[in-house]
């Protein structure tokens, strides 16, 4: 199976590849970094994602003028960022999704408008945003500019008899940039979330909280890391950049007594919401920078038995690196969706820490990311 835009849409440059010869790509990847850092690894696999086709659960599409008149909506185009290659289907995101576009299309080109052009900041639609779980139900929200009145009863008519779209919102986004912002959010249909169940942990997802963009993979990672904690750790766990919750939660649902770390405000509200659901009370979680609130906690050191660290793709300041081996955990759990960064944040904790075990999770098919998962313990422990 080849995409029709594969070689014009950014999105999934090796999908000409076949899936086997991908994890071995990966797995090269992943050598070659640590290689060139002189990090001798534990022996390991790149672990397939259970799914090859169809695995996100998360897809955002750019509205945008077409030359000759019309509409396109779709992703930015391989190396010319500013175009936008108009898609029918995704072969990485939903079987449901052509249905769907085929309906917002019919719909927005009802109502003769333009797409936003992102520099004169003239015109209407923008984005087009859909969450989903592995249920294949879906969160949809469009956003606009707030240049023409919205027509939210059309939008409810055209998707109305589609009952896997649980969520409709209606995002207004005035903002010179070219993201998506929900600062004027409303909800037309439904409750806003959808619920998606890992490691036999319910979590929701609403509109803006963070979630792992592979739910079938994201099992194997959460799974291999509360192995790893059940079987060398015991006492407290911080978790810093803790999302939504999402692997704290697995810890304190099995007993773990867990402390999580997170800034954003929509990700701290699920967490604690996922804690209410799921009936765990060994969990709590703090709202902040993990490098200021790190610097204001000096009794945090000693404190914890086990440090996880699950930064962003840029990998961690070199400042919150010292803070954190100021802590002196006796295990550190090091995840990351970036071989680069977690390499170089990688030569700092082995000079103090033994990397026990190493993990690859392939949570990304089609496309040169890969998740990496370290189990480091304390030297001389
Ligand atoms: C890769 S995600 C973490 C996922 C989470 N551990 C899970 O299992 O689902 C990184 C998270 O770090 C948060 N983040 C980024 N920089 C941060 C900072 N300086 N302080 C606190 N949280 C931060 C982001 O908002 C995001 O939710």
């Amino acid at each position: 199976m080849l995409c029709r835009y594969f070689g014009s849409c950014g999105g999934c440059k090796l999908q000409d590849i076949p899936y086997p010869q991908q994890i071995e790509i990966k797995r090269e990847f992943i050598l070659k970094q640590s290689e060139k850092h002189n990090i001798v690894l534990p022996n390991f696999e790149v672990i397939p994602s259970p799914k090859e086709f169809f695995y996100r659960n998360k897809v955002e599409l750019t509205f945008s003028n077409v030359p000759d008149g019309g509409l396109g909506l779709g992703f930015h185009r391989y190396k010319r960022n500013r175009e936008i290659v108009d898609i029918e289907e995704c072969l990485i995101f939903s079987e449901r999704l052509p249905l769907l576009l085929s309906r917002i299309k019919e719909y927005v080109h009802s109502l003769s408008l333009p797409a936003y052009d992102k520099f004169s900041h003239k015109g209407f639609w923008r984005h087009l945003l859909i969450r989903r779980n592995k249920e294949d139900v879906f969160t949809v929200a469009l956003s606009t500019s707030s240049q023409f009145s919205p027509d939210k009863e059309g939008l409810l008519d055209a998707l109305g008899d589609l009952d896997f779209v649980r969520n409709i919102y209606w995002v207004f986004n005035d903002r010179l940039g070219d993201a998506i912002a929900f600062e004027d959010v409303e909800l037309l249909k439904g409750d806003g979330l959808l619920y998606e169940r890992v490691c036999s942990t319910e979590f929701i997802i609403g509109l803006r909280g963070f979630f792992q963009v592979n739910p079938w993979a994201v099992e194997s990672l959460y799974c291999l890391v509360l192995d790893l904690v059940r079987q060398y750790t015991s006492g407290k766990v911080l978790d810093l950049y803790a999302g939504s919750g999402g692997i704290g939660l697995v810890l304190a649902k099995d007993g773990f007594d867990v402390l999580g770390i997170e800034m954003d405000d929509g990700a701290v509200s699920e967490a604690r919401q996922n804690m209410l659901n799921n009936g765990i009370k060994s969990y709590s979680m703090l709202k902040g920078n993990v490098r200021a609130l790190l610097g204001k906690n000096p009794d945090w050191v000693g404190k914890f038995d086990t440090v996880i660290l699950d930064p962003p793709r840029s990998g961690m300041p070199e400042k919150v690196r010292r803070r954190v081996l100021r802590l002196a955990p006796s295990n550190m759990v090091y995840i990351s969706c970036n071989p680069v960064s977690f390499m170089s944040d990688m030569l700092d904790f082995i000079k103090e820490y033994d990397m026990i075990s190493f993990s690859a999770i392939d949570m990304f098919p089609h496309t040169p990311h890969v998740e990496l998962m370290a189990f480091m313990q304390r030297k001389g422990k």
